[in-house]
């Protein structure tokens, strides 16, 4: 019999939650490692002198990543709300919940275009499968992928089934879903691309991406490589964005937020390495210029896979480790989403998923036709994939992060940070330690921001 004075009634059912330690960390470095590492690091490697860049990138997320990262995780746990309540829960005087209604409408524009390339991932699988790389030279394969990409039906079909697998996940709640799905796909990701980067490491002529990848050659760097990587650190950590927010509202007090936090970052760091070594000295085997750009991946590795021995077993693997990697980042921006419907419109998680897709759908399908019929439809130069992209990649996650740490640092300020980071003295952290994280929130990291703000705005 239902009790009239129970604590939860309909409106107030429990919050989900992350299961356990594992749990925690599997889901947040499935969001972080996506696209952003198996598509955009290796190409930004190319474009930017290999070794040095991730030199460059490395000391970025140690200095400036992790401590925005920490205390997005801070701002989440500490509230147990999504994203635009965490801001209300913990300063309900201010206006910086607007951070998280930003943190919201970034992820909708970021989850509309990544919809649309996860989709690709989908349709390459298949060609995969049909051994459809079998035979061709880079321009067929340069021919092949933007025929498909600027059509209509086959792109937005493939949108739509990547998007409803991931609607699928995320109905099925935080523990269920989220956490269940990365429990499995995460170590599977993790085991097909160490085999993918020992196939390409032991290609006669590899040597050469070995030496790319991590003998720097310091003359390459310019000042647009600090930018990259910056950008690469936000990008891949899945910051500024609510991400992290959301996620940490679902984690227990005992958690230790800098152990959690470091091993995200670390996983993330560690599957673009990877990536990179699966990558790198296949193309320079094949004779390839490391500096292809977006491309790499869908014509230039496609080629790669048409000329090695085993070669179409190589690009099923490949082209499935891509698509998990993108599913496991997808279900956290649509969690962002979906928690912020839930707790926003007192709905139900189903109601707010359905209503959630039906908005991204419409978005994403613009997006994908941005790239063909609709592609003389242009706003400040830029077609709708591009507008998108940029809009969250280059603005709304700068000013997301931006906001995030001066809330930390500033607002909520010293004794809040060393409460959540020692679980209220639970935990020994050095003082050293819990010192250098405020400076780094407090300062580096605002300084940072603004400085690759005003370099990408001007
Ligand atoms: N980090 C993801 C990747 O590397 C992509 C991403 C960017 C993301 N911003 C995000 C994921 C916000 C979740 C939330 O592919």
């Amino acid at each position: 019999m239902k009790d009239a004075n129970s604590p939860h009634t309909a409106h107030e059912h429990q919050r989900d939650s992350f299961g356990s330690s594992f749990g925690v960390l599997v889901a947040l470095a499935g969001s972080a490692v996506g696209l952003g590492n198996l598509w955009r690091f290796p190409y930004l490697v190319g474009e930017n002198g290999g070794a040095a860049f991730i030199l460059i990138y490395l000391g970025f997320v140690l200095l400036i990543g992790l401590p925005i990262l920490i205390s997005e995780f801070i701002i989440g746990r500490r509230s147990q709300a999504a994203a635009r309540g965490a801001f209300r829960k913990l300063a309900p005087d201010g206006r910086w919940h607007v951070a998280g209604s930003l943190a919201v409408l970034c992820c909708t524009l970021i989850l509309s275009f990544y919809s649309v390339v996860g989709g690709w991932g989908i349709e390459y699988l298949i060609k995969a499968f049909r051994f459809d790389f079998s035979s061709g030279n880079t321009p067929g394969m340069a021919t092949m992928f933007s025929d498909f990409a600027t059509s209509t039906t086959g792109p937005l079909i493939c949108h739509t089934v990547f998007l409803g697998v991931t609607g699928l996940i995320v109905i099925m709640g935080v523990k269920n879903g989220i956490e269940k799905f990365s429990k499995v796909m995460m170590p599977l990701l993790f085991v097909i691309m160490i085999g993918l980067a020992v196939r390409s490491l032991t290609l006669p002529g590899a040597k050469e991406g070995i030496d790319y990848l991590f003998r720097p050659d310091w003359s390459k760097v310019t000042s647009g490589t600090f930018l990259a990587a910056l950008g690469q650190a936000f990008f891949s950590l899945s910051l500024g964005s609510g991400m992290v927010i959301t996620y940490g509202s679902y984690v227990k007090k005992k958690e230790n937020i800098v152990k959690i936090g470091t091993e995200t970052a670390v996983a993330d760091t560690l599957f673009a390495l990877i990536a990179g070594c699966a990558i790198m000295p296949a193309v320079f085997a094949f004779g390839i210029s490391p500096g292809e750009g977006p491309g790499l991946v869908f014509t230039t590795l496609p080629y790669i896979f048409s000329q090695l021995p085993a070669g179409g077993v190589v690009a099923i693997l490949f082209f499935l480790a891509l698509l998990l990697a993108a599913l496991t980042s997808s279900i956290s921006v649509l969690e962002v989403i979906v928690a912020f419907t839930i707790e926003e419109f007192h709905l139900k998680r189903k109601g707010a998923v359905a209503l959630c897709l039906g908005v991204i759908w419409v978005l994403g399908a613009l997006c994908s036709l941005s790239l063909g019929v609709l592609g003389d439809f242009k706003v400040f130069g830029k077609n709708i994939f591009d507008l998108f992209d940029f809009a969250s990649a280059n603005v709304l996650m700068l000013i997301g992060g931006l906001l995030v740490v001066l809330f930390v640092g500033w607002k909520l300020g010293r004794s809040v940070i060393h409460d959540e980071l020692t679980n209220s003295g639970g935990l020994k952290i050095p003082v050293w330690l819990l010192d250098t994280i405020l400076f780094l929130i407090r300062f580096l990291a605002p300084a940072a921001i603004a400085v690759i703000a005003i370099f990408q705005w001007i």
